[in-house]
């Protein structure tokens, strides 16, 4: 395995090889000394080219606790807002010998079309609409070890969406079952032909799942009127307060933030004792460790 830019660049093994040396870095990370010597005199470049609270610091997190130098770049304040193109970028780092890129970028695909371009292993950390692969596998990390036959709800909008794409491919691949809800609007084209069903009635799906992951509105990427209102949406699709009545006592609530509070998800929701969110913030760290460490350490 040398990149890792969809769910689909791993076999079902070598995902759950993934979540399973996960188990062990989560350990690390509750130790008081965090450090590994595992990666000690490689060198992981964070290429962020949009914006992000929790997966560049977890990666950057990550590279450190397995002893990796870290550099982050971003967009502003890199040459691209000098009008460098992203092929010229990756090269220039590239030329530099850095072991691993972690790139998100707003370009659909555009990571996977780097991995032509440079001799580096490139790392997925959100393609436009497109994937977003460690997201998928701390999602899964975080919703416990064997997901063979559990439903799994995912809610939002889907269309802007790249976590639900790498989530719907890898939930398969471990043998969950994936209910897709959104408006009409907000699901994505084609969305019959993947391996999920369909649905348009939250409250219909929420008393059978074993997960509700809820997405955020991507407001930032919507150029017309999705929904008619914020309220009609909550009504319809919001995790709100009295909606949780209906989830099992034992379901847990997802959300791979950022939140909307008071949108997606109500504040009751996403405090809830079955809320998941912040398991998945330490995961992710954790995952990120396993997944540098299948690109860069080998076998
Ligand atoms: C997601 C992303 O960037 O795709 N966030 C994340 O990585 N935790 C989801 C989002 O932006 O809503």
């Amino acid at each position: 395995m040398k990149h890792l830019t969809s769910i689909n660049d791993l076999t079902r093994d070598e995902a759950l090889a993934v979540l399973e040396l996960a188990k062990e870095m989560h350990d690390v990370q509750q130790r008081p000394v965090k450090k590994l010597p595992a990666l000690r005199g490689r060198t992981v470049i964070n290429l962020f080219f949009e914006d992000s609270t929790r997966t560049r610091s977890s990666f950057e997190l990550a590279a450190k606790w397995l002893s990796a130098d870290a550099i982050n770049i971003s967009a502003k304040g890199s040459s691209a807002s000098k009008g460098e193109s992203l092929r010229d970028t990756l090269l220039t780092l590239d030329a530099m010998g850095v072991d691993a890129i972690v790139m998100r970028h707003a370009g659909s695909g555009s990571v996977h079309q780097a991995r032509g371009w440079v001799n580096t292993s490139m790392i997925n950390a959100g393609d436009g609409t497109h994937e977003h692969p460690t997201q998928a596998l701390l999602d899964a990390y975080s919703m416990g070890a064997d997901l063979e036959g559990k439903l799994v709800s995912i809610t939002g909008d889907l269309l802007h969406s790249r976590v639900v794409r790498s989530n719907v491919l890898l939930l398969q691949k471990l043998g969950a079952r994936v209910v897709l809800v959104a408006p009409p609007t907000l699901m994505p084209a084609g969305v019959e032909h993947w391996p999920a069903t369909v649905s348009h009635d939250l409250d219909e799906v929420l008393p059978d799942v074993d997960v509700c992951m809820m997405l955020r509105v991507q407001r930032e990427r919507m150029l017309g009127g999705f929904f008619p209102s914020e309220r009609e949406y909550i009504a319809f699709y919001g995790l709100t307060a009295p909606r949780l009545k209906k989830l099992k006592p034992d379901a847990m609530i997802a959300h791979p933030g950022p939140m909307n509070r008071g949108l997606e998800i109500s504040s009751a929701a996403a405090d809830d004792p079955r809320s998941i969110v912040l398991n998945q913030v330490s995961a992710g760290v954790a995952v990120r460790m396993s997944v540098l460490y299948h690109l860069l350490a080998g076998e």
